[in-house]
């Protein structure tokens, strides 16, 4: 169904990429599928340069013209591109997968599907271990192996009087104000600092760079709203920041927070009193990680309400051995843990051997102690969820005394918290 059309990867790095109609049209295809407005001349020159900057292979599918219209524009797109993830003990670098949109006049005719497998190959033929989503239903990449492996909190905060935090330890750090345009190497070096110490962080896109400076990919112009609190610690170096805009709600302004990285608990809670200390704004809202430290900060944790919870990151394990042995592991000992995948390229079985919080895994012709299917060993992966309600829900077999062996080597703190959007 999908062999009479023309499937093609752009060449973004050719000289005169930003003219070839293909190119040109891909761009139109993402956002027309992404339900957004037409690109102008100025948001098509900076999404060639991030683009570009990302290393991004960009696929799409052309359909033949009819009726004199041009076709330059694909029927379905797929990118993908690769930075690292934590994987708790190390990182591992990700096949992060984006732009995944099939025009309305193709859909389900298998255009995804072949995409899809296809990509997924290549990432294994180039050696990454592990692909990474982000997905706009739940119901649509389990059947590639996905797992929904991070979840991000949206909060409403009361940051009236209401709003104290307890006593805690301080380091000597303060907050400055900024604006985008002066910022970036601060942000960027807060945004490594947290990569580095935060399981579940992945490598951030290069569009981070100019929204953060000043650029609206929405509106498709100079943000002119955007705020920044900058976190310092106390040698003077960034080690957190929030991005924010303010709105006026009923004569009292409500502060919306877009973006908050930090790379510890102190810069965490800095950050919340300095949003709260915002005057003429008695609200808050703000993305959170699904296990909050500020609802344990609060002398009243009412004044934090969770609006939701949605998935965020999906993970398919690629290669089992690396991924498992780039995870931390929380007891000594081990398991022979046997995977189910329907594309074939985590099945098997594997051996675990823990010990001091690494593990070595290796093939394993045994019989296995516990068996899953590659999405929950991806759901399972980063910590979010633990391997009891896994096995309750009937995803993880095994015996009674198999199951707790592996829930002790495999469920343990922190829980992941990843904040990149892509
Ligand atoms: C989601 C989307 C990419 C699917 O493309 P498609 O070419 O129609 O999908 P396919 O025909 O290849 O379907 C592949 C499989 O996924 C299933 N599927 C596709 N869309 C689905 C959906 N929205 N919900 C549940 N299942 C879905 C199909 O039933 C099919 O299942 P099967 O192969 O196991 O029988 C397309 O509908 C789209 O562009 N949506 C808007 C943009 C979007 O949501 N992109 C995803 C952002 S990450």
């Amino acid at each position: 169904m999908t062999d009479d059309l023309d499937f093609e990867t752009l060449d973004l790095h050719a000289e005169d990429a930003a003219d070839d109609p293909r190119v040109r049209g891909w761009l139109d295809a993402i956002l027309r599928g992404f339900l957004q407005g037409r690109p102008t001349d100025g948001f098509r020159e900076k999404w060639l340069l991030v683009a570009r900057a990302d290393g991004a292979v960009n696929r799409g599918v052309w359909d033949s013209p009819a009726a004199g219209l041009p076709a330059d524009v694909p029927v379905a797109t797929f990118a993908h591109f690769v930075k690292d993830l934590n994987a708790g003990a190390s990182m591992v670098p990700a096949w992060m997968i984006t732009d995944v949109t099939v025009a309305p006049t193709h859909r389900r005719r298998g255009l995804m599907r072949r995409l899809m497998t296809e990509n997924l190959e290549a990432a294994v033929a180039a050696d990454v271990p592990v692909a990474v989503l982000t997905a706009s239903e739940g119901g649509i990449y389990q059947r590639f192996g996905f797992g929904p492996a991070t979840r991000e909190a949206r909060v409403r905060v009361d940051t009236s009087s209401r709003f104290r935090l307890r006593d805690r330890p301080r380091d000597g750090g303060r907050v400055l104000m900024a604006d985008p345009g002066e910022s970036w190497p601060a942000l960027a070096a807060a945004t490594a600092r947290h990569h580095e110490v935060t399981r579940g962080a992945l490598g951030r896109p290069a569009y981070y760079e100019e929204w953060l400076s000043g650029y609206d990919w929405d509106e498709q112009s100079e943000d002119r709203k955007l705020r920044l609190g900058i976190r310092v610690d106390p040698d003077g170096e960034p080690d957190g920041y929030v991005a924010y805009t303010v709105k006026e709600e009923d004569d009292a302004g409500e502060v919306k927070v877009h973006d908050l990285v930090t790379a510890n608990a102190t810069a965490y809670l800095d950050l919340w009193q300095f949003l709260a200390d915002i005057d003429l704004a008695p609200v808050v809202t703000a993305p959170a990680p699904a296990v909050d430290p500020l609802a344990h900060a609060l002398v009243d944790h009412r004044v934090r309400r969770v609006t939701s919870v949605p998935d965020h990151l999906w993970v398919r394990i690629l290669d089992v051995r690396r991924c498992l042995e780039a995870r931390p592991w929380f007891a000594d000992g081990s398991l022979v843990l046997s995977m189910a995948d329907p594309l074939g390229h985590a099945e098997g079985a594997v051996r675990i051997d823990a010990s001091g919080g690494r593990a070595a895994v290796t093939p394993s012709r045994d019989a296995p102690d516990v068996t899953l299917d590659v999405e929950t060993l991806g759901a399972l992966y980063l910590g979010d969820v633990a391997v009891d309600p896994l096995a309750r829900a009937g995803r993880v077999r095994g015996s009674d005394e198999a199951l707790a062996r592996f829930a002790d080597l495999a469920d343990g703190s922190p829980s992941p918290h990843c904040v990149t959007h892509f």
